[in-house]
């Protein structure tokens, strides 16, 4: 089989089918660059169709890629949009990704942070889709906040203050954009490559020198177990160094929300709280972690010498007024966030230990208050959310508020937060926030 193969594929890129190569993948044998481009390039001018390539990425979820081919399928993607040019941004540059989460406003409070420190901070961000939000939807909430910078206006804001933050340009990998659309209605998400490729194509196409990833793992996350996480992270990791970025990757907990709100406006009011120092200690420490990784690889200094600038340009209020400035500078009104002044306190009919708090479904029940939306096309409530008042480990009483929903309608569903906040009598372990850290 094996020799059949090397004679079919040897040389001949201008004779290439589709469905020979879909089966040259189902047989579990590695695909060339050529033979990679040519599936991306076809698929790109719509010869190569949707239920070709959904086999040929059902044959990859299962058999999965070996290194070069990802590294490969990396560079092809990349390279079927433009890559951002940076060059006249003065300064180092620094990214940050998360692969998403719920009540993850992360990106609202590192970026400030690490600008405050003298680095640049260059970030495209998404819009949420299901149960996971997207910072730029956390954006829209603050009136007139403008999140989409013609380029000309991110470079120039860049030098300005140190930082900007828009959507995904349009013309950045479109190969993952309709990948990615054809991998979500197909059940081919979850593969390990795929999702590597997909993600660290972006990351190069922007240009930051450095990149720091947040890998979430757990109930709320795309990926469940924490030896998937770490294969992820050193794939992306070994991506970034191929591509001469030098990559950090945070493994994260997701089995219990970041912070204590989940919800656009509610979140930025929250980034705001922990921008001036106070807020809910453990996503302060997930915001110091995932900083002081950025600032030790952006001016090559030691994690604790990085971590004690974070900490002080938290609490002098420097990285606040460097968020305050990007706010200004994209026309937004700090004073004008959207947040429902119609609230409904969730109280407890039990008396126990708060054990647990179903992350995924906590998302899907603050997507179904209209802060979320099922199909990128979706109009979405910036006002509407939850804040946690308990967190995991707390004693309950009965008749305690464990949550305040802010709503716009009538119908909050407080019955289904019954099988959200798991209450038992004896005190449970609350995991780690931070799982490992590689390199
Ligand atoms: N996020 C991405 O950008 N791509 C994936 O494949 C998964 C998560």
């Amino acid at each position: 089989m094996l020799l059949c193969y090397f004679l079919l594929y040897n040389g001949i890129g201008d004779n290439m089918n589709i469905v020979d190569l879909i089966n040259k993948k189902r047989e579990n044998l590695e695909l060339t660059k050529e033979e990679l481009n040519y599936i991306i390039d076809s698929y790109m001018q719509g010869i190569t169709k949707d239920y070709q390539i959904s086999a040929l990425l059902m044959a990859i979820c299962l058999n999965g890629m070996s290194e070069e081919e990802t590294f490969n399928l990396t560079e092809i993607m990349l390279n079927s949009g433009e890559i951002y040019n940076l060059d006249n941004v003065n300064g180092i540059k620094v990214d940050k990704h998360s692969t998403g989460g719920v009540g993850d406003k992360t990106t609202l409070v590192i970026a400030p942070l690490v600008a405050s420190s003298g680095l640049v901070v260059p970030k495209m961000s998404g819009r949420g889709l299901g149960h996971t939000g997207g910072t730029i939807d956390k954006l829209e909430s603050i009136e007139k906040f403008n999140v989409s910078l013609k380029r000309e206006d991110f470079i120039k804001e860049l030098n300005a203050i140190g930082l900007a933050i828009t959507t995904t340009d349009m013309d950045m990998v479109p190969a993952d954009k309709k990948l990615y659309a054809l991998r979500d209605v197909t059940g081919t998400v979850s593969s390990i490559p795929l999702i590597a490729s997909s993600i660290m194509s972006k990351k190069i196409a922007t240009n930051a020198d450095k990149i720091v990833l947040d890998v979430k793992v757990g109930d709320g996350a795309l990926l469940k177990t924490k030896e998937s996480a770490i294969e992820l992270a050193k794939l992306m990791v070994k991506i970034g160094k191929h591509f001469n970025k030098e990559t950090i990757a945070v493994i994260t907990n997701m089995n219990y929300p970041i912070g204590s709100s989940v919800g656009n406006g509610l979140e930025v009011q929250e980034a705001i709280q922990t921008l001036k120092g106070a807020g809910d200690p453990d996503f302060r420490n997930l915001c110091i972690t995932l900083a002081s990784y950025m600032i030790s690889l952006g001016k090559n200094i030691d994690f604790e010498s990085a971590k004690a600038e974070v900490i002080t340009n938290l609490d002098n209020g420097l990285a606040y007024q460097k968020f305050e400035q990007m706010v200004s500078y994209q026309n937004g009104n700090i004073k004008n966030i959207d947040i429902s002044s119609k609230t409904i306190n969730y109280k407890s009919t039990k008396e126990g230990y708060l054990n647990n708090i179903k992350t995924l479904k906590l998302g899907q029940y603050v997507m179904k208050l209209g802060a979320g939306r099922e199909s990128i096309e979706d109009n979405i409530d910036y006002g509407v959310g939850i804040v946690l008042n308990k967190k995991i480990g707390d004693y309950i009483h009965i008749g305690d508020t464990i949550a305040t929903i802010y709503v716009r309608g009538e119908d909050t569903s407080l019955k289904l937060l019954d099988d959200i906040f798991i209450i038992e009598e004896h005190q449970g372990e609350k995991e780690p926030l931070i799982y490992d850290v590689v390199k």
